[in-house]
């Protein structure tokens, strides 16, 4: 026993506006079937008109998780968002939170790492609180990748929605609970096979050199199926040897929700039950960075996920990267 990262409250946030496969039939050429046989998503949430976006949702979580913890916002030392839309290239929306709390004692800063950035955020802060620096932390995972989507391509826009999630995380000593270990991994070969071209300093918008570049995701979807595929597996194995478990000792399985075979995969690969998986994908696609505490909370709401369980999360997204963690809840 020893001092440990504990997460004290969760809290999300969604857009309230629905888009189905129904309402995608009339944008772009596919169907209900098809977007459901491939993936599991039936409609998704996306953020709407000028007020909506990362920043806003990020923002929803936060105070939501702060509440429900009852943790003073003056006694926050760290704010860290996993994000890759955030509300501008700089300042981060980490800061932009921080502001709107009114944590004004913490160091803010964002995380990048695609869907995989509530794990890598949080293994961050729960590093810091184990090493003393700080007693508590703000972590959120949020995206909101209906802004980044070419809503012409059938094959990325109908995979992706908006959504928060966000945690306090506290310092407890002599505690079996908390995040009791992470693995993080990457492969930045494979960063052509998901990105975003036009908008950074090698591409910047209206340059001559982002002539004929896109603005928006393009994705090799078959190329990132495949890597998902093994890779959720590999992570969620080598977190468990790491923390000498077995998949029976996981409680909850809750993965980055983008594709249902994905999952299934997954799930499969570990032997977990169909009653240990947490799904959502089915509701909000994938969310990116927001997917995973999206899903805790909603496990959490829903009676599935109590103090003291284990549950297994894991992500992967662009970079590449991806990466598992076991949170004793
Ligand atoms: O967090 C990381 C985010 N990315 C992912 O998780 C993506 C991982 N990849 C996937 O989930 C899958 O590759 C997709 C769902 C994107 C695609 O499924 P697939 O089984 O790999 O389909 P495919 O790309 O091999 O396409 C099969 C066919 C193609 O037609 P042809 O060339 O066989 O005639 C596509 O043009 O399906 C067509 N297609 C569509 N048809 C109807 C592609 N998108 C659509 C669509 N509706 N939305």
């Amino acid at each position: 026993m020893s001092r440990n990262a504990v997460v004290q409250a969760i809290g999300h946030a969604v857009p309230s506006k629905v888009l189905t496969n129904a309402d995608l039939e009339k944008i772009v050429d596919t169907s209900d079937e098809w977007i459901v046989q491939r993936t599991g998503i039936k409609e998704r949430r996306v953020c709407d008109g000028p007020i909506e976006s990362t920043g806003w949702l990020a923002l929803k979580a936060s105070q939501e998780a702060i509440e429900r913890s009852g943790i003073d916002p003056l006694k926050i030392g760290l704010v860290l968002c996993g994000t890759v839309s955030g509300d501008y290239i700089w300042p981060s929306t980490a800061c932009t939170v921080q502001d709107q709390i009114g944590a004004k004692h913490a160091g803010a800063f964002d995380v990048s790492a695609a869907c995989a950035g509530f794990i890598y955020a949080m293994s961050n802060a729960a590093a810091m609180i184990k090493a003393g620096e700080v007693d508590h932390a703000l972590v959120i995972g949020v995206d909101s990748l209906s802004k980044q989507v070419d809503w012409t391509d059938r094959s990325t826009c109908i995979l992706f929605g908006d959504g928060a999630g966000a945690v306090v995380l506290s310092a407890e000593e002599d505690t079996d609970r908390g995040l009791l270990g992470t693995v993080l991994m990457s492969d930045g070969s494979g960063g052509k096979f998901i990105c975003i071209d036009v908008g950074g300093s090698r591409y910047p918008y209206g340059s001559p050199q982002s002539v004929g570049k896109k603005e928006t995701i393009t994705m090799q979807g078959a190329e990132v199926y495949r890597f998902a595929v093994q890779a959720m597996g590999d992570a969620c194995c080598k977190v468990l040897d790491k923390l000498h478990m077995t998949p029976e000792d996981i409680d909850l399985f809750v993965p980055h929700q983008a594709n249902l075979r994905i999952i299934d995969s997954a799930a499969k690969r570990l032997g977990l039950p169909s009653e240990k998986v947490f799904l959502n994908v089915h509701k909000y696609g994938n969310t990116s960075a927001g997917s995973i505490p999206l899903g805790l909370y909603e496990a959490e709401q829903e009676g599935r996920l109590k103090r003291g369980m284990n549950v297994l999360t894991v992500g992967f997204g662009a970079g590449l990267v991806w990466g598992a963690n076991v949170i004793k809840w």
